[in-house]
């Protein structure tokens, strides 16, 4: 193992904490800066090594923080710079990183830079957004959709050119082709890096460059009724752009120029070959295009076996591997994949997996999506694209049977997982069976052992609903991790030489178990085995 194998984005398990959701300290019902720092000891105690927070910078919330209105400040809701500083401190003191969101493909309408560019066409700051000419029909400039729906264009009637918008109407693309939105842009990560931040999450990164043309978008000819209104062209021109490898580079080199290896973590929706590009060419892109295949793939193990081993080869030399499950986009792993059980075998698949894993709060509570009451809503997208809305997976964290949950003294912003009184973060603490102890358990064993932190990965393939595969470092012990993602018996036949025992599995009875050669698993039944050293290739 070399030195750059060791570094904490490597080896390390990112946490995504959603501020709005995570803890509340004043009683407005939304959670907030302060209360994630009165909740980091939860975070050391799961054994993460960084947090991830999503936007908490001055917004109209239009989209909860993803639009912008301030870089280089709090928003209120969420507290001040100062308790961001204490948080950061108090991180650092436990041996966390802190990442911050930096939404760099569009602001919010109301940041100081639009309302000057939408003042008139000559303006200085014009060319800092994506001002095109209407159609000959008066129309958009061309067929670029939203992905929030709709047409990717906004008039603005005073000056009578369109604006792109790649979010909502109220979200205006910056134009990364100016030079000068480069430089205002890089001086607010060097604002963040100056007070201390790990690294940043990237919002958006594979939409910040567009076709110089403008050229319209392909029809899908795959495109069919259930799909999102969005694909139904193939957005080849609206987004990832050759011109956005060279932003990711000199972002990396900035990123670079800081001591304690600040990290660059990319928003990349896109298919395996094209998001393994940003790594760049030379290993100077980003340094973690983020993978969300374990989120768009099914819950079958040809089908997980398969895009693994696709991505594993398109991943460039020296390429650190990374899986995301879950995060505040996507509905939680125990609804979108057959309930709590199926869940927990994930939890087994994401960190036994090579590659850094990023977990999304709650996924170590095992919780599910939360039924919205109709009036509930919050999130524009249940408006714009009915049935697609975020709420279900943004629900407050329960942290104990206390009023609301622990979360609030307030009115939560959203309703609370409906089981709060009993399954609640204190109540799994206590109970070894628990999602919890079970994430828990995963981490440490991940953190304390080379083969799972940084050895190899070898695929043993699929038996029937299973699959499995082997983690091994040399000189280290090694394990073979076999996983049933279906709701029968199954069982697993590993290579006669892999013997060992069950040092960690869904099921905490199995634990010690010897196991010689086949692996007999319940349904949604994962196994971790520590192999022998007589096993060891
Ligand atoms: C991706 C973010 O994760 C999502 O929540 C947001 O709505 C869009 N980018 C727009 O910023």
């Amino acid at each position: 193992m070399t030195a750059s194998d060791q570094v904490w984005w490597r080896q390390g398990t990112i946490y995504e904490v959603y501020p709005r959701s995570f803890q509340d300290s004043d009683g407005d019902g939304v959670g907030d800066l302060a209360g994630i720092e009165q909740r980091l000891d939860h975070l050391l105690h799961l054994g993460v090594d960084a947090l991830w927070i999503a936007p908490f910078f001055p917004s109209p919330m239009a989209d909860f923080g993803y639009d912008v209105a301030d870089y280089c400040a709090v928003d209120p809701l969420f507290g001040t710079l100062e308790d961001f500083d204490r948080l950061l401190a108090a991180a650092h003191g436990r041996g966390l990183k802190v990442l911050t969101d930096f939404v760099l493909n569009h602001t919010s309408e109301a940041h100081p830079w639009f309302a000057e560019s939408r003042t008139s066409r000559a303006d200085p700051k014009r060319d800092w957004y994506i001002w095109r000419d209407p159609a000959p029909d008066g129309g958009p400039p061309n067929n670029w959709l939203s992905i929030f729906g709709g047409s990717a264009w906004r008039l603005d009637a005073p000056t009578g050119q369109y604006f792109l918008h790649s979010f909502l109407d109220c979200q205006p693309d910056l134009n990364w082709r100016n030079p000068e939105v480069e430089a205002a842009m890089f001086d607010v990560l060097r604002f963040w890096m100056d007070r201390g931040v790990d690294g940043f999450r990237l919002d958006a990164l594979w939409m910040i460059a567009k076709d110089e043309q403008f050229r319209d978008n392909p029809a899908d000819p795959n495109w069919h009724e259930g799909m999102i209104p969005y694909l139904v062209n193939t957005p080849v021109y609206s987004g990832d752009r050759p011109e956005a490898l060279g932003i990711c580079e000199r972002m990396r080199a900035l990123a670079d120029s800081y001591p304690g290896d600040r990290v660059l973590i990319g928003e990349t929706y896109l298919p395996i070959k094209r998001l393994v590009t940003y790594y760049g060419e030379h290993g100077d892109g980003l340094h973690l295009p983020f993978n969300f295949k374990l989120i768009q793939t099914p819950w079958d193990a040809a089908e997980i076996d398969a895009i693994i081993r696709r991505y594993d080869a398109a991943l460039p030399g020296g390429a650190q591997p990374n899986w995301v499950l879950g995060n505040h986009d996507n509905p939680r792993t125990a609804s979108r994949i057959g309930g709590l059980d199926a869940a927990r075998a994930a939890a087994v698949l994401l960190l036994t997996l090579r590659g850094t894993p990023t977990l999304y709060y709650g996924e170590e509570l095992g919780l599910a999506d939360v039924e919205i009451p109709p009036g509930r809503e919050r999130d524009p997208r249940a408006f714009t694209e009915p049935g697609l809305g975020r709420d279900p997976e943004r629900a407050p964290m329960p942290w104990s049977a206390d009023t609301n949950a622990g979360f609030t003294s307030g009115e939560p912003w959203l309703p609370l997982p409906p089981d709060w009184a009993i399954d609640n973060v204190a109540a799994q603490d206590v109970d070894p069976d628990s999602p919890l102890s079970l994430h828990r358990g995963l981490l440490a064993l991940r953190r304390a052992e080379p083969a799972l932190h940084a050895g190899r990965f070898t695929p043993l393939g699929v038996q029937g609903g299973a699959m499995g595969y082997l983690r091994e470092a040399d000189g280290e012990r090694g394990f073979l991790v076999a996983i049933n993602l279906s709701g029968a018996p199954a069982r697993y036949e590993a290579p006669a030489a892999d013997q060992g025992r069950i040092v960690l599995g869904t099921l905490r009875s199995r634990e010690g178990e010897a196991i010689s050669g086949t692996v007999a698993l319940g349904p949604n039944e994962a196994v971790v085995v520590a192999l022998n050293p007589s096993a060891a290739r």
